[in-house]
Parts: C-alpha cells; sequence; structure tokens
C-alpha cells in the first residue's frame, strides 16, 4: 500500500536512530604509585572509566581511597604512573605538561571545596579573570560574565565581593568562573563538602542546568550520599579500586 508522502515523513523521522553520546574521557587501567620515604604507595590501582558527553558522574569513597588523585589524572594536573587517560582523543597520558596545560586551560573547568575565589574581587570581575585568562577577546566578557552569572542565579548578586556572599553563592560564582570559558569537561572535587543540606540541593540543580544548556561533562566527588541521587553514574572507589 502506498503511504502519503506526508506519512512517510513522519515514519522516517520516528525511526531515526537516537543521538549516541559519544565518550569524552576514557581512563584505562590507571595506576598512580608516589615514591614515599623511599618506598612506593600504590594509591590507583588498575582503574577503568568511561565519561560519557553530558553525563553528571561521581566518585565517591572513603577518606584516602584515592579520588582527588584520580581526578588530578583526569584533569592532567598529574599524570598515571600505568595505563591510559584518553580526553576528547588526546592521548593525556603521554603528553608533555605543557601540551596538557593548554588543553585544559581551553576544554576543562575546576571547582573545589574552598571555592578558591580572589577575595578582593566582585563576583563579575572573578569570572572575568576566567575568561582572561582562557584568551577570550575583552568585547565578550561583558555578555558571557552575565549569561554565566545569571545561569547559576546570581545576576542580582554580581557586584558583591566573596566575604559579601554566603557559602552556597561564593560556590555558585566558582561555578559560573570554570564555565565561563565553555570547556568541555568540569572536575569538581567535593564542590558541597562545606554547605549545608538547601545549598547543596541548590549547587546539584545548577550543576544539572549547565549539563543542559552549556552541554558540558560533570565529574565530581562526594562524600554525601543524598547527593548521588542525581548521577548519571557512580563510581564507588574503595583503596585505589572500583568495586
Ligand atoms: N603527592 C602525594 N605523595 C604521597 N602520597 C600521596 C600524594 N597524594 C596523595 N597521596 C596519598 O594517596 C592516598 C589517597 O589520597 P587522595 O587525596 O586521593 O584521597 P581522597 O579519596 O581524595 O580522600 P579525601 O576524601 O580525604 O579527600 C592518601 O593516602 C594520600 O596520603
Ligand atoms: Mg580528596
Amino acid at each position: 500500500m502506498a503511504i502519503p508522502q506526508e506519512e512517510e515523513q513522519i515514519a522516517e523521522a520516528q525511526i531515526e536512530p537516537a543521538v549516541e553520546s559519544r565518550n569524552l574521557l576514557t581512563v584505562t587501567d590507571v595506576e598512580r604509585t608516589f615514591q614515599v620515604g623511599g618506598s612506593p604507595l600504590h594509591v590507583l590501582k588498575g582503574i577503568r572509566m568511561e565519561l560519557k558527553e553530558r553525563q553528571l558522574v561521581m566518585l565517591r569513597g572513603r577518606s584516602g581511597s584515592g579520588k582527588t588523585t584520580l581526578l588530578n589524572c583526569l584533569g592532567g594536573l598529574d599524570t598515571p604512573s600505568k595505563g591510559e587517560i584518553l580526553f576528547n582523543g588526546l592521548p593525556f597520558h603521554s603528553m608533555s605538561d605543557d601540551q596538557r596545560t593548554l588543553v585544559r586551560r581551553k576544554h576543562m573547568g575546576f571547582i573545589f571545596q574552598a571555592f578558591a575565589l580572589m577575595p578582593l574581587l566582585s563576583a563579575r570581575e572573578n569570572v572575568e579573570l576566567s575568561l582572561r585568562m582562557a584568551g577570550v577577546p575583552r568585547s565578550e566578557w561583558k555578555d558571557r560574565v552575565t549569561e554565566c552569572l545569571e545561569l547559576v542565579g546570581l545576576e542580582r548578586r554580581m557586584s558583591h565581593r566573596p566575604f559579601e556572599l554566603s557559602g552556597g553563592e561564593q560556590q555558585r560564582v566558582a561555578i559560573a568562573k570554570a564555565i565561563a570559558h565553555k570547556p568541555m569537561l568540569l572536575l569538581a572535587d567535593e564542590p558541597t563538602a562545606e554547605l549545608d543540606t538547601g545549598m547543596s540541593a541548590q549547587i546539584m540543580a545548577v550543576f544539572q542546568n549547565i549539563i543542559r544548556t552549556e552541554q558540558v561533562t560533570i565529574c565530581m566527588t562526594t562524600h554525601d550520599p543524598t547527593i548521588l541521587e542525581v548521577a548519571d553514574r557512580v563510581y564507588e572507589m574503595v583503596d585505589g579500586k572500583f568495586i
């Protein structure tokens, strides 16, 4: 039976496959050993993981299990002793420090537990600083800073300095600062550890929002079981390995 053209088009549209999200980061058999007092300390013991685009991935584990060590390797701040890390197809494990620094500046953003804002600069100036560091033309700063501070719900706090903001607000400025240069990957080490439950929930809502609007992938560490519920994927670390 002949299908009328319009129905045929609808049928075609429906069978079109959903867009598969790509691996942004692929970690294969990563080990990290430190030399402490002349003897080796094995901290990461064969990590395998994948981060797909636009995912919210969480690393959970006890203090000392190796979460920060792994996050540092993922962000190219440290290199594995063994194994491979591919970031957007680039072999992070075998690149030079300078090469990794360039990739990091352009494509990654970092958020830390203690907010890491410049105390004498306003929210607007703090976010601007990250655009200046990333080499974004000055003519683009104003609009992008406004956009980022609106995205984290701080449009009415742009002129405040960090000490004039609550902990949750400071962390939201830090998020705006970390995403201003449009990174592909955001790495956050215990971003909610210093915040109460309500403020932590706000931060997680902001993370979910920026994954949608900025198409970013987020990998974060946490101790907080209530936060894990919003993750697309949770990796549980015990003594340098995932279980
Ligand atoms: N540069 C280093 N030299 C020697 N040992 C290190 C170094 N960095 C980390 N370690 C050791 O590696 C282990 C894991 O540390 P890491 O900071 O990754 O843990 P973590 O899971 O982030 O803990 P926390 O939840 O307390 O932040 C610890 O025992 C730590 O002492
Ligand atoms: Mg840590």
